[in-house]
């Protein structure tokens, strides 16, 4: 049933509705439904998980909505045991389709794939007659720990908020709205309810935020999810810095900020901070609420003001609704497996083992219990149910009809055991040894981070034994985040699926052999250790308090930054074939902040194949005001290269992006001088860089006053002018005077007020040197503003 009412009758209607009738409305009902009003004929809508498949759970959609039933199938899901195996944890589950987990799809770097994810996932909805699909969840993966990191797309916020613009629009042209979650700094799973994340400004503007920002302003998505944890020790869901100030007066966000399930602890506090839609229902916050109004503690209006917005959000969402659609679940499979290819990640390759050719070879060992229990994606209430699922070992079968493939699950894990022993005479009788890697299964995800950057249960050392056996062997893993590969320089290939849904079982086979020329690039940096992880000193914070000691150096800009050599930098990515680049240009060789401009270059596929490259282009300031990173992630694109063939390839770049928040202007801001743009194969791998002039206002590196050293407040030629005008107007003195008075004040390390009264005594006033570099301060921020 469509919803045609207008703005008017919305207004109407919330006058109409009694007290108990509007905390009810903001209250959801049951664990995924919003609250109906028969008396006024407002109809409901219905919003489920998840991230990267839909979770339609029988049992809690179309069973009871009492509370008791409810609370108990949450908590089973959310604590899911994936080692029961999906339709063990989730047997009342619709299957849907598993498409690659977001730290698998991510490494596509697609975001027209993204887009016909967001569509396919917005087909199933309408399937089922869902009006709101909880995700993407695009937190930073800050730590590969981090328990959801596999429902997260990078450690960069620009390739985090493209691809999530991407997903959201194709939902939402499709009728079904999307969350945007957890806003914000859930970037860890240890104590995940009552930790504090701490971060400063900077680091959050810049980075933790960046890309709800870029998602937000690309694809307005209808809802927006607050997350778990506290920021900056006021809880998410209660911050009125993030929910208010930031998403709505700065970002002009007007759609509804529901809470995450549970994730209220305060009912007033939410509401007045911005938070609409309390889910699931609690009677108690619903009365708790109820009161909070009654007694003045939230205003009626901003109740009044919550209303309406959910009150247009089931507008949207029932005249979004689509009927009579089936999901094509056999493309939707199609679809799976081709974001797959398009993610898998080519690591290693020594001497060309792959692609492996599937006529000649004769013995194929193939080992590791994944090849044939595949692990597709993590566990928590983005599992999916998966329609179908690929099967690797088939899949190596059918692409190599003519070879012997044997196959091993080493479980005991125990040098000498028996299963080593039959692994390794079929490792060392065979042509290739493909070891099928993965975490352990159910225990990383949502709720608990891993504890270390190991394989599950001994298959490091598993490795190790058996890849001395054969100079032929290749891993592939089935991993959240990074992991550590204390065994790498022994073994010839190295693919990375990440979790990749039901699809990947064929396109790994697909890769391996050669059908498709992998394509794929990390969006995270991964480390030799896990002590070189930025933030390392300081994970997971105690006493509730997790203070993100890196800053804005997270990932690859903390390891540029310390010259610390990653295992695998962001953004590599191997291909069977190799690219050049040359010719770059770039279409303004000065900017200011308002523009956009161009970088184009060419690609030559230089191999022997048709491929796929992912070039990226950076940003390097040359004498920045503030500490920045070495370079940082500023556009990327995609495209497909015949063996030979050359294409000149266009990016282009907002110089809004080229900027750094400045704490104590609060504003975002650009140096004036040289800046880097840079073209890259990876963020270590730079292949052609060009300098551009930046026009900006020169300002001193922090806001002056008398207590300022005088080498800050004399830093740019336009303030030491103007300092000047005042000491000469003030002490009476020549030009000669000024300038010797200037020079003398440049070289102590006192205040500037104690300074210059060092040597002009009592006749320079502390006041009137305050309100002039005050004024100072203010003449050269308008300066800002109009470049702004
Ligand atoms: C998760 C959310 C999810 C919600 C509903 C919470 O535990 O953090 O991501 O959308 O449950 O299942």
């Amino acid at each position: 049933m469509t919803w045609n009412i207008s703005d008017k009758e919305l207004g109407a209607l919330l006058d109409q509705m009694t007290l108990e009738e509007k905390t009810t409305l903001v209250t959801g009902h049951g664990l995924w439904r919003t609250s109906a009003n028969y008396r006024l004929n407002i109809p409901e809508i219905l919003m489920t998980d998840g991230t990267y498949g839909v979770r339609y759970s029988i049992e809690q959609i179309d069973g009871p909505q009492d509370s008791d039933s409810q609370l108990a199938s949450f908590l089973s899901v959310v604590n899911a045991d994936l080692s029961r195996g999906v339709e063990g944890a989730f047997g009342s589950t619709r299957p849907a389709t598993c498409f690659p987990n977001g730290s698998s799809f991510a490494c596509s770097w697609d975001v027209g794939l993204a887009h016909e994810l967001g569509e396919a996932l917005a087909d199933e909805c309408q399937a089922f007659g869902v009006n709101i699909l909880l995700g993407p969840g695009i937190n930073i993966r800050r730590t590969p720990l981090a328990g959801r990191s596999y429902e997260y797309y990078s450690e960069d916020p620009i390739l985090s908020g493209e691809i999530a613009a991407a997903v959201i629009n194709g939902m939402q042209k499709n009728g079904v709205g999307a969350s945007l979650k957890h806003f914000a700094c859930n970037n860890s799973e240890v104590q995940r309810t009552t930790m504090s994340s701490v971060v400063e400004e900077r680091a959050l503007r810049e980075i933790y935020l960046a890309g709800f920002e870029r998602a937000i302003r690309k694809s307005n998505p209808w809802t927006v999810m607050s997350s778990y944890n506290r920021l900056n020790d006021v809880q998410a869901a209660e911050n009125r810095w993030l929910l208010t100030d930031v998403l709505r007066e700065e970002w002009g966000y007007d759609g509804v900020v529901v809470s995450d399930w549970h994730g209220i602890k305060d009912r007033a506090a939410s509401m007045n901070a911005g938070n609409d839609l309390d889910m699931p229902e609690s009677a108690a916050r619903r009365q708790e609420l109820l009161e909070a109004v009654k007694d003045g503690r939230v205003s009626a209006k901003a109740l009044d003001r919550s209303c309406l917005r959910i009150l247009k959000l089931i507008r949207t969402a029932r005249n979004g609704l689509r009927t009579n659609i089936t999901a094509d679940f056999r493309k939707h499979h199609a679809l799976s497996q081709r974001m797959a290819v398009e993610s898998i990640v080519l690591l290693r390759n020594q001497a060309g083992l792959l692609p492996l050719d599937g006529t000649k070879l004769q013995r194929i060992a193939v080992v590791g219990a994944a090849a044939r229990e595949p692990v597709i994606q993590g566990s928590g209430c983005a599992t999916t149910r998966p329609t179908e699922v690929d099967i690797p070992l088939d899949e190596i079968r059918r692409l190599a009809p003519g070879a012997t493939v044997t196959f091993n699950v080493v479980s005991d894990f125990a040098p000498d055991s028996a299963g080593e022993q039959a692994a390794l005479t079929n490792i060392d009788a065979a042509d290739v040894a493909l070891f099928f890697g993965n975490t352990e299964v159910g225990y990383d995800g949502e709720g608990s981070d891993r504890t270390d950057l190991n394989l599950h249960d001994g298959q490091d050392e598993l490795i190790d034994r058996l890849s001395r056996r054969n100079g032929r062997f290749a891993v592939i893993l089935a991993t959240p985040d990074a992991v550590a590969m204390p065994w790498v320089n022994q073994t010839a290939a190295v693919l990375a699926m990440f979790f990749g849904g039901q699809g990947a079982g064929r396109a790994v086979a697909e890769v391996l052999f050669g059908v498709h020329n992998p394509c794929g690039k990390l969006t995270v940096t991964f480390p030799v250790k896990l002590e070189d992880t930025p933030g390392f000193l300081t994970y997971p914070g105690e006493n509730n308090r997790h203070i993100y000691s890196e800053g804005i150096h997270v990932g690859y800009r903390s390891y540029d930054k310390r010259k610390l050599a990653p295992q695998f930098p962001f953004g590599f990515g191997l291909s069977y074939t190799t690219f050049d680049y040359s010719n770059i240009e770039i279409d303004l060789h000065s900017i200011d902040e308002a523009d956009t401009f161009t970088v184009s270059f060419d690609v030559t596929n230089t191999g022997k194949r048709a491929g796929k490259e992912i070039a990226q282009i950076y940003s390097r300031p040359h004498n920045p005001r503030l500490i920045r990173p070495l370079r940082e992630l500023k556009g990327f694109v995609k495209f497909e290269l015949q063996p030979g063939e050359t294409k000149r390839v266009e990016v282009t770049i907002e110089a809004r992006d080229l900027r750094y928040y400045d704490c104590d202007h609060r504003r975002w801001l650009l140096d004036a001088g040289k800046l880097t743009i840079e073209v890259a194969a990876s963020s270590r791998d730079i292949r052609l860089e060009r300098t551009i002039d930046v026009e900006a206002p020169a300002l001193p590196s922090s806001i002056l006053t008398v207590e300022s050293q005088p080498a800050t407040v004399l830093e740019q030629e336009f303030a030491r002018k103007r300092f000047g005008a005042f000491l000469k107007e003030q002490l009476d003195l020549d030009d000669e005077e000024t300038v010797k008075l200037l020079e003398y004040c440049g070289g102590s390390f006192l205040g500037i007020y104690n300074t210059v009264a060092w040597v002009a005594g009592d006749k320079i006033s502390k006041d009137a040197m305050a309100a002039f570099l005050d004024s100072l301060n203010r003449e050269m921020g308008r300066a800002i503003g109009k470049a702004a």
